[in-house]
């Protein structure tokens, strides 16, 4: 990491996952503060990290840092900018990880203050394999643009989006990763029953996962074509359930997650 210094108000789940991600790309935390309101969070991140400071129920000593990362989810963000207000650098960049609150809203919490970046971050940031799309208020230059995009590169790339579709990336990029999780896990718990070890079934799903993406993206076929590549399809009943699951819950929380 550079020599500015680092505030997360927040020390939850996408805390973690970030500092890890930098953690394994060689940075150290001399210059990282992060509060919190569950003591047992911070204890977490101070033994993984013992020269990280940490902050108790005080969201000051983050917010006085050059780089003020907001890890809080999104109902509580426009309070906590106002409260944060008076402790801001003139010079502070705000890094929202949050969705629904936009740029402009947090402009009018802060009374116009316009270096606000907001950026969609995804889990597998933790092993360095991240999709974070990312945009800037106009009033962060592009050396500035350079330098938190060089902050947030060892996650993974992080494609300069336009503000209105990163609710869309939430569901895609940030959930995502939750459609597909429990399915192959319980893949891994199924087929050890049929005879396979673990480093067998782990291969097989990693190549399989690899081989449909592949096919999916490379082979010129359209879905159709794609799908009817195998006749026998054990799920093949309830696909119509799930697709109709997946259009009615996505589209309840895309309308939970919009500005
Ligand atoms: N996890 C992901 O993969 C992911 C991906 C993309 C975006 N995000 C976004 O990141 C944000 C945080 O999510 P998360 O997954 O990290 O949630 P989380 O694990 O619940 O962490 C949020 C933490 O902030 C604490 N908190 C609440 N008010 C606070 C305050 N004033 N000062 C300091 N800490 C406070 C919470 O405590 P309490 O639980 O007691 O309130 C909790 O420990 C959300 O907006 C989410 O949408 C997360």
């Amino acid at each position: 990491m550079d020599s500015k210094s680092y505030g997360f108000i927040g020390g939850g789940r996408i805390t973690r996952i970030i500092l890890k991600g930098l953690h394994n790309a060689g940075a150290s935390f001399p210059n990282v503060i992060v509060s919190d309101i569950i003591m047992g969070y911070l204890e977490k991140l101070k033994q993984s990290y013992p020269e990280i400071c940490i902050s108790y129920n005080d969201d000051k000593l983050p917010a006085r840092q050059d780089i003020v990362l907001i890890s809080l989810h999104p109902p509580l963000i426009l309070d906590l900018l106002k409260e944060i207000k008076p402790e801001l650098k003139a010079s502070a960049i705000i890094v929202s990880l949050a969705p629904k609150i936009t740029i402009a809203k947090m402009q009018e919490a802060l009374g116009g203050f316009d270096r606000i970046t907001r950026v969609i971050p995804n889990a597998p940031s933790i092993v360095n394999a991240g999709y974070n799309p990312i945009c800037f208020s106009s009033g962060i230059s592009e050396t500035e643009k350079s330098e938190i995009l060089g902050f947030l590169s060892p996650l993974g790339p992080c494609p300069e989006v336009k503000e209105e579709k990163l609710e869309a990336y939430s569901l895609l990029t940030a959930m995502g990763p939750t459609y597909l999780w429990f399915q192959f896990y319980e893949l891994r718990n199924i087929l050890k029953e049929f005879g396979l070890n673990d480093a067998e079934i782990d291969e097989s799903i990693k190549k399989m996962t690899d081989g449909a993406l592949k096919t999916m993206f490379s082979s010129g076929m359209s879905p159709e074509e794609v799908m009817d590549l195998i006749p026998i399809k054990p799920i093949g009943d309830v696909e119509e359930k799930i697709k109709e699951t997946y259009r009615n819950k996505l589209l309840s929380t895309f309308n939970r997650i919009k500005p």
